[in-house]
């Protein structure tokens, strides 16, 4: 019998914070600086975030407001660019991409999700998810029952017709979940993809998020401010003032020993 090689999952990767040769780490940020420019003034939100994944899996970042979170899932997400350091997605060096490449790559080799769904409010759950499809020029019968697949996957085979104001917030961002797993990409970012919606629904996406992590041997790389999240996840990145800080291994803790954790370091100064 044939062994199936279509294995999508990395090798394990003992040094993870080697430079990307030969099996380059799933994601690998080194000293990566940004700064914003207000007028005269710079605000500097990121100042040598340095963090690594080599397994695919479920991953948080955590930090307060103003920490740069946002900022480091822009830059990983080729959304902008860093003055300073690198960011590699397996053997794709993003921190150097044109603006072109950028936006294949984000079409292509990563989804992204964010508090505020960005659903065409026109289209229905099934053309938002194909969106992306029909934009890269492909054919109805292919896409069709690609989306039939992710909104059956995400809970939402019923709700495939309805446009988005016929939908709950939980629904809406499963539609948008749905739009970026569309090309199957190694990667998906969430930038505080709860913040809407009512404390059982981000219970739900949270849940669902950890098993298509599992499922597809994805990276699921989550911001979140709740401890409850990051429970879901197996790791979290704590950022402070534009650094990791340090990281918390999830295992064996629960909301309330995560959010001990967290509250220790960010306390800590
Ligand atoms: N477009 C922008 N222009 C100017 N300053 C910004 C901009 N975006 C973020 N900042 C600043 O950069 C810092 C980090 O912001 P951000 O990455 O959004 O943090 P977080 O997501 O952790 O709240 C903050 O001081 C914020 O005010
Ligand atoms: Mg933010």
């Amino acid at each position: 019998m044939r062994q199936n090689v279509a294995e999508s999952t990395p090798r394990p990767h003992s040094d993870g914070m080697a430079a990307p040769t030969a099996s380059p780490p799933l994601l690998h940020c080194t000293n990566v600086h940004k700064a914003y420019r207000l007028g005269e003034r710079e605000v500097p939100a990121l100042r040598g975030a340095t963090l690594s994944v080599d397994r695919p899996g479920y991953y948080a970042i955590m930090g307060q407001s103003g920490s740069g979170k946002s900022t480091l899932l822009h830059l990983m997400a080729a959304l902008d660019r860093p003055d300073q350091g690198e960011i590699w997605i397996g053997a794709k060096a993003v921190h150097k991409l044109s603006e072109r490449e950028a936006t294949l790559f984000r079409r292509r080799e990563i989804g992204v999700v964010f508090q505020q769904f960005n659903l065409i409010p026109t289209l229905t759950a099934r053309e938002n998810v194909e969106l992306p499809g029909t934009l890269a020029g492909e054919g109805p019968a292919g896409l069709h029952s690609r989306s039939t697949e992710l909104l059956a996957r995400l809970g939402l085979a019923d709700r495939a017709e309805h446009r988005p104001d016929a939908l709950s917030g939980g629904e809406q961002q499963r539609i948008a979940i749905a739009r970026a797993l569309l090309f199957s990409p190694p990667v998906l970012f969430a930038d505080e993809p709860t913040g809407n919606l009512d404390s059982a629904s981000s219970e739900r996406l949270w849940s669902l998020l950890a098993e298509i992590a599992r499922e597809q041997k994805m990276l699921v790389l989550m911001v979140t401010h709740e401890p409850a999240a990051a429970v879901h996840c197996k790791r979290v990145f704590v950022l402070q003032d534009g650094r990791v800080k340090t990281t918390i291994e999830t295992e064996g803790l629960d909301a309330a020993g995560v959010a001990a954790r967290y509250q220790f370091v960010v306390h800590q100064g």
